[in-house]
């Protein structure tokens, strides 16, 4: 799948600095924020530059939960109830949707987007209340697990190239469980903070405490899904939100007994998980797929460690043999072509689900982008001053949520 994104952004102001200094190099400044993702992120000497050690004390951290902030939730979840999203099909859709704000800080007016579809009803094996529950987050950090998770992957609703109408997909989870797509931190997609200051002080254990404190808010929304089998899914740098979230939860049912959470499971997918293995991972299979030369590989092989803080002038010169291949193609479906024309079609192309349409991000941006979807999916009432983005790193006025 084409999450995006990878690796390990620790700090955000840094992150942001680096960015701009780095494009102002070598790499080419890209023209959407996924590409920026893409050139930044997967120039490991860039990478190496940004990580820092500061995620070690996250497991610590977390035994000190915020678990005071409940807030009430009455009358919530019937506000959210979508009654139709604009341009869905007339038929087939046979399960309910949810979208809106949990609030996770109230003080500080930080409200996390969700968006909720409850398993499909399908002849005799019952609907949402036998299925599980399950989380989805993606990646980035800083990347919207609506704009991608729900919109382009595993969710019900594909968007057709007209930026308008909708089509099912046929393979989507909610087909086999209940699926909560969450935009997280602050920043990321529709949510927000009303403080400012926040965006700077993301981070991973932030990330996690506010996740936790989602949940537990969003379960007194949705009480019928308290106890219920409970999974968390992702990918990319899920690899880190997945099981620090899982983590944080549970420390919370150790803190909260009788409140669990009834966390049965965890997946991640294309994971970010180890700098080391995941980097030389991913040049070893540019060279088995023939996109590098033999003498790129053998010199990354000798000159490179890409454990952190192991930069050296030898190992960035054999890495110059390996830079072409971002920006030629698509570095997560090498076989699929590139968008080459960023426009919505009206009428629409003919949809497939088999056929990967390399433009589906710009169609994606333009339907969560119109006023007519955001009021009925119940997002930006607060009436943010960016427009949604599918990541949001790129533009230093918005936080990238690492
Ligand atoms: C953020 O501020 C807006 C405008 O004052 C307000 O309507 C909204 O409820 C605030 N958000 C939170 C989570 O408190
Ligand atoms: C890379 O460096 C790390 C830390 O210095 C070291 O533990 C590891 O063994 C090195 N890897 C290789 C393949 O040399
Ligand atoms: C991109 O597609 C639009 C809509 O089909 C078309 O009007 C436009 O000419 C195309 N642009 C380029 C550069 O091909
Ligand atoms: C929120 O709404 C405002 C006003 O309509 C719009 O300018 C902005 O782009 C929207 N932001 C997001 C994140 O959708």
């Amino acid at each position: 799948m084409r999450n995006r994104i990878f690796p390990c952004l620790l700090l955000s102001l840094l992150t942001v600095l680096l960015f701009k200094a780095s494009s102002q190099t070598h790499i080419p400044v890209p023209k959407h924020q996924t590409d920026a993702l893409n050139k930044l992120i997967f120039d490991p000497r860039t990478l190496r530059r940004h990580v820092s050690t500061t995620a070690k004390p996250i497991l610590t951290s977390l035994s000190n939960l915020p678990v005071s902030k409940m807030y009430s939730q009455v009358g919530q979840k019937e506000n959210d109830k979508i009654v139709k999203l604009p341009g869905q099909p007339e038929t087939g859709v046979n399960f309910d949707q949810y979208g809106g704000y949990v609030t996770v800080d109230a003080e500080r007016g930080r409200a996390f987007y969700y968006y909720f579809v409850e398993a499909a009803t399908r002849g005799s094996d019952g609907g949402a209340d036998s299925k599980p529950l399950l989380l989805w987050l993606n990646g980035g950090p800083g990347c919207s697990s609506l704009g991608y998770g729900a919109m382009e992957e595993l969710g019900p609703f594909r968007v057709m190239s007209d930026g308008k109408n909708l089509y099912l997909n046929p393979f989507s989870w909610n087909k086999v469980a209940n699926v909560l797509f969450l935009e997280s931190p602050a920043g990321v997609g529709f949510s927000y903070s009303n403080t400012t200051e926040d965006y700077s002080q993301n981070g991973d254990t932030k990330t996690a405490q506010d996740n936790v404190v989602f949940l537990v808010n969003w379960l007194e929304r949705f009480p019928e899904y308290k106890g219920r089998d409970f999974y968390i899914a992702g990918e990319s740098y899920a690899g880190h939100y997945v099981p620090q979230l899982a983590h944080a939860i549970l420390a919370y049912n150790r803190q909260n007994k009788g409140q669990s959470i009834n966390l049965k499971g965890i997946t991640i997918g294309n994971a970010v998980i180890n700098d080391d293995t995941d980097t030389s991972g991913m040049y070893d299979f540019f060279w088995t797929h023939a996109l590098i030369s033999d003498e790129t590989i053998s010199a990354i092989h000798k000159n490179c460690n890409f454990s952190l803080d192991s930069a050296s002038p030898s190992c960035d010169s054999a890495l110059d043999g390996a830079d072409t291949v971002f920006g030629n193609l698509d570095i997560y479906n090498i076989y699929a072509p590139l968008c080459m024309n960023q426009s919505t079609t009206s009428p629409p192309k003919r949809p497939s689900i088999e056929h990967f349409d390399p433009c589906s991000d710009y169609y994606v941006d333009a339907y969560l982008n119109t006023p007519e979807v955001q009021e009925a999916m119940h997002a930006n009432v607060t009436k943010l001053e960016q427009r949604w983005s599918s990541c949001s790193l790129g533009n230093p006025s918005r936080p990238i949520g690492s």
